[in-house]
């Protein structure tokens, strides 16, 4: 086996371990790393940090986007792609992290 390879299935076996912590939550919340950080701490001053926030709170401002009924620049779109139960998942795995 060559380095790359190694690297590679070292790689894929974190992934997995990860992963059996809290397969779908995790996932989902993955997709908001970019803007809101890996584990929900703001990348930017701009944009809030997730963790810690009530879940209550998640859940409301995601369907408000989803439904139009807050206004924003990239929520409203993003809300889109999720169902009840995996907003229900996404905002339990944030207010669970450390602020
Ligand atoms: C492309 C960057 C980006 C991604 C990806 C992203 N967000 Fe956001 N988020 C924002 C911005 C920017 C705002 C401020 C509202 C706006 O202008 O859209 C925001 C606002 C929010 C708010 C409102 C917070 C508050 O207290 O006012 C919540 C909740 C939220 N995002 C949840 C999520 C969740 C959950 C995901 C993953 C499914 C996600 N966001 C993915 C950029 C992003």
């Amino acid at each position: 086996m060559n380095a790359r390879l190694v690297a590679a299935a070292l790689a894929l076996a974190t992934a997995v371990a990860h992963a059996q912590e809290n397969p779908v939550a995790r996932g989902l919340a993955a997709t908001c790393a970019n803007c809101h950080g890996t584990a929900g701490g703001s990348v930017t001053a701009e944009v809030v940090s997730l963790a810690g926030l009530p879940k209550e709170h998640i859940v409301s401002q995601m369907k408000a986007f989803r439904d139009g009924t807050r206004p924003a620049t990239v929520m409203q779109q993003l809300a889109k792609g999720y169902s009840d139960a995996q907003i229900e998942l996404i905002a339990d795995y944030f207010s669970r992290r450390p602020r």
